[in-house]
């Protein structure tokens, strides 16, 4: 008989709980705590540097949570700064959401315009203000610091920690796994629903077997691990990882068959051992599982990522408020060079976007039945490990004065 699929634990379990309270969660003071302990406080990701691939591009994008939209813009020398998209004359917004190309941005109200590494370059009719001094009306910038892919901020007057001391054990460990991925897909959507319970439901993988029986019924499980227990669950500082055992009895459908007959595999990725083949970097199936499908990584406070051998996708969770958020998700994976590949992507796409549509579906009525008060707490299992390290985590850093 095969040998079942056990669990290696790591890092600190210290202090975990089982049983957390979730009433408490949907309620407005305790999020408004969130938001300014959690959020205003924590290092954010908020975007990939595929969007601003080059010297004189930006990307503006809102954050909802603490009300302001940032620029993210590479500067003339390479640099990547961030700053509140708003004029510093009288707040204007510069330049609507999206990306673009610009040395300079330029006020649409009174025509003040500013560098594109903050600095302010033009008062229009400045002979008419007395007593300012221009170089402390430059952009109002927001700390940043980039790790590997991705920019980070942090709006503290000063962080209380390197981005390299908030991601701890996951800052190495990726190298190069997430570049030379341009994206492929993207989806958006606001749920009526709690940012922690949207979040976590992404977390664990108890939840397979019965949300997604239909569309990917057998990719995960199999007789060597029939309740598709997780071979590799880690708890760093905040954040969170674990890997995901495919199905060496997996059974390709027809359409599936066709989709990777000749092109990378996008989903599933395996067999035959996807991380020996592939040399990927060690933070990604750390335990070098066989039939290894892919990780999940939560990085706290409010994004996680799935992260397969050609693949990844990346999805935001930003509170609007108490009973609102606001999810994107970006997939990037290797460029499609033949009819092949492409047609291994599109077959990925509408698979991924079947199960993210099963994923959303549940959160919006677990929240409502949260609402309606009756129930105080919930019980966690071992498997849902990453659940147990979130919610510490919030209430730690909420506990703080
Ligand atoms: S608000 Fe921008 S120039 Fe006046
Ligand atoms: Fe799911």
């Amino acid at each position: 008989m095969t040998e079942r699929t056990t669990t290696t634990f790591v890092g600190d379990l210290d202090g975990l709980q089982s049983r957390v309270n979730i009433l408490g969660r949907v309620q407005p003071e305790f999020h408004r705590q969130e938001v300014e302990k959690v959020f205003r406080r924590g290092w954010l990701l908020i975007a990939n540097v595929a969007d601003i691939p080059e010297p004189n591009t930006y990307l503006a994008r809102q954050v909802p949570t603490l009300n302001t939209c940032l620029i993210i813009a590479r500067g003339e020398d390479g640099e990547i700064r961030a700053f509140h998209n708003m004029c510093r004359h009288r707040a204007n917004q510069l330049v609507p959401e999206g990306t673009g190309r610009a040395k300079k941005f330029v006020c649409g109200f009174h025509g003040w315009s500013y560098h594109n590494d903050g600095r302010l370059d033009v008062i229009t009719d400045r002979s008419q203000f007395n007593d300012i001094d221009e170089s402390s009306f430059g952009l109002i910038p927001v700390h940043t610091e980039v790790w590997e892919e991705f920019v980070f901020v942090n709006f503290d007057k000063e962080p209380r920690q390197t981005l390299e001391e908030w991601l701890g054990a996951m800052y190495d460990g990726y190298c190069g796994y997430f570049s030379n991925k341009p994206k492929i897909a993207s989806h958006r959507i606001t749920v009526e629903c709690n940012w922690n319970i949207a979040l976590t439901s992404f977390t664990e993988g108890y939840h397979a077997m019965y949300v997604h029986k239909a569309t990917v019924p057998d990719y995960q499980g199999g007789s060597q691990n029939p309740d598709r227990h997780r071979p590799y669950i880690e708890v760093t500082n905040y954040h969170g990882r674990y890997s995901v055992e495919g199905n060496a009895d997996h059974h390709p459908t027809e359409v599936e068959a066709i989709a990777f007959q000749r092109g990378r595999k996008m989903y599933p990725t395996f067999p035959p051992n996807a991380t020996v083949d592939l040399g990927l970097p060690s933070g990604v199936n750390p335990l070098r599982i066989e039939n290894w499908l892919q990780d999940i990584i939560e990085i706290f406070p409010h994004t996680f990522m799935i992260a397969s051998a050609h693949w990844y996708t990346l999805v935001w969770f930003w509170p609007l408020d108490v009973d609102t958020t606001l999810i994107y998700g970006e997939t990037f994976a290797y460029e499609a060079e033949t009819v092949d590949d492409h047609m291994a992507h599109t077959y990925f796409r509408t698979r991924l976007r079947e199960v993210f549509r099963e994923d959303v579906g549940i959160i919006e009525s677990i929240h409502r039945q949260l609402k309606s008060g009756v129930m105080d707490d919930m019980y966690l299992s071992q498997q849902e490990l990453l659940l147990q390290k979130h919610y510490a985590v919030v209430d730690e850093l909420v506990a703080r004065p």
